[in-house]
């Protein structure tokens, strides 16, 4: 398994992984917004033949920075697909957008959403990464599930 920077041209792939897996999917160009915005961010799996089998999206808040709000990423989405979980892809692909969100955009922390029923991603974030819920969004989803907002620092790493 390689794991490298996402491309503008892997966005196909990365939808793909996220239609099989998640019920949030993006139009075609919210993938290419992120991969050409903030280029150094987003990262790929892919397998031995170059598919891609996992990636995590992910953004510089466009506000932080002003308004006494610090400058911070936030993980859009991440993926991997069901036959290449549990191999520690998801963990690796999250360190690396965090060691280049701190390293290049000096951001002091990483935000995200997610459901509060995902075991999976709650496990990820919490126990192996060490992010803390920073509130609970009621409804946050579309078919009217609450929303962990989480976040771990980037500083002191
Ligand atoms: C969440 C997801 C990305 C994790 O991917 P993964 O590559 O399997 O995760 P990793 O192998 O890196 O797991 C790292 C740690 O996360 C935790 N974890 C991962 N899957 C878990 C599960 N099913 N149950 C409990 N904890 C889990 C474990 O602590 C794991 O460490 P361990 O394997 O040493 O016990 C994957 O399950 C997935 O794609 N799910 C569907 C999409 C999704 O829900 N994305 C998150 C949206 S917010």
């Amino acid at each position: 398994m390689n794991i490298r920077l996402a491309r503008v041209d892997d966005v196909m792939g990365m939808q793909s992984t996220n239609l099989q897996n998640l019920p949030e999917n993006y139009v075609m160009k919210f993938w290419m917004y992120h991969a050409m915005t903030w280029p150094q961010i987003s990262f790929v799996a892919e397998d031995h033949k170059g598919r891609i089998v996992g990636y995590v999206l992910a953004k510089i808040e466009e506000e932080s920075g002003e308004n006494g709000d610090p400058v911070h990423g936030h993980v859009n989405s991440i993926s991997v697909l069901r036959s290449y979980r549990r191999l520690g892809l998801a963990k690796k692909l999250m360190l690396l957008s965090q060691e280049a969100m701190a390293s290049i955009y000096k951001a002091e922390y990483v935000s995200l959403h997610v459901r509060k029923s995902n075991k999976a991603a709650i496990g990820l974030y919490k126990g192996t990464l060490g992010f803390e819920v920073a509130q609970v969004e009621k409804k946050y989803y579309g078919d009217g599930e609450d929303a962990l907002s989480m976040r771990l620092s980037l500083k002191e790493r």
